[in-house]
């Protein structure tokens, strides 16, 4: 049976889709079956971060009830499998979000976990993600605007019975206008379980359209990711011989062997 945990955040532009990606290809290097699913109909950005390959069935096909979920699982090139939304706004139409949770459901029995990419402020969207997960990361800056952001989403996981995880801050500089941790935590009352440095890896692993995690493994930011996936699945994470997907190896090999 598959753990549901929601990415969600008060404000936008703080890294949900960031840690979602990087979270799911951590798990992943974990052993567990992960899938990414973009829960953020209005403005996805899954598979933005991820090259936007053309794909031909996406969420909205399920919600509209032209596809199955598992027909809109895709594998993108780092071996991370993803639940796209349409990034067209036509698509959007006809689209019952309130199917969102039963359509889920169906995943249950193919993997271990689902990661939900969800739509950042306190709209029907970003609740139906919170209703469909068993847990709830929230995701913040170091800085007041995005932590009173925070702090309402918190409210909403609470109001909606879904168990807040902790707080991840990211984008952290470590400078002296920054917001410390123990403050972070005295306002929002929950525990921050993971602080991601803001370094430029994010944005050149962005360009080139994959995870940080895959594309990065010794970076800061992506120890960080593989420490808050360890935390959040009980397992002990070791610096030390990078683990590299499968699917790496066997591009390498087909690369170096000519095999197609
Ligand atoms: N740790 C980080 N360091 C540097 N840039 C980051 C970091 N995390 C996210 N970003 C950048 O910040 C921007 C917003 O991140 P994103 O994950 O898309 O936020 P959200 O999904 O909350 O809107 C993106 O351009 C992303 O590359
Ligand atoms: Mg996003």
């Amino acid at each position: 049976m598959a753990k549901f945990i929601a990415v969600s955040s008060g404000k936008g532009g703080v890294g949900k889709t960031t840690t979602a990606i990087n979270l799911g290809t951590a798990f992943s290097q974990f052993g567990r079956n992960v899938v990414v699913v973009d829960a953020n109909l209005t403005t996805p950005n899954v598979n933005i971060h991820l090259g936007a390959p053309k794909v031909s069935t996406t969420l909205n096909d399920v919600l509209r009830g032209n596809k199955h979920i598992t027909q809109a699982v895709y594998e993108h090139e780092s071996g991370l499998r993803v639940i796209p939304a349409s990034v067209s706004l036509e698509a959007l139409k006809k689209v019952d979000v309130d199917r969102i949770k039963d359509v889920l459901l169906d995943l249950e029995h193919f993997y271990d976990l689902v990661v939900l990419d969800s739509s950042a402020g306190l709209g029907k969207e970003s609740v139906i993600s919170l209703q469909s997960a068993d847990e709830v990361i929230i995701i913040t800056n170091p800085e007041l605007p995005a932590v009173t952001d925070a702090l309402k989403a918190i409210k909403t996981a609470e109001k909606h019975k879904a168990t807040v995880l902790g707080i991840v801050v990211s984008r952290v500089r470590g400078d002296r206008y920054e917001m410390s941790i123990p403050n972070v935590e005295a306002i929002l009352e929950y525990p921050v379980i993971a602080s991601i440095p803001e370094h430029e890896h994010v944005r050149e692993s962005l360009h080139m359209k994959h995870p940080v995690v895959y594309t990065h493994p010794k970076s800061h930011v992506s120890k960080a990711y593989k420490k808050l996936a360890a935390k959040i699945l009980g397992e002990i994470y070791e610096e030390g011989p990078v683990l590299v997907p499968e699917s790496f190896f066997k591009k390498l090999v087909k690369g170096l062997f000519g095999v197609k």
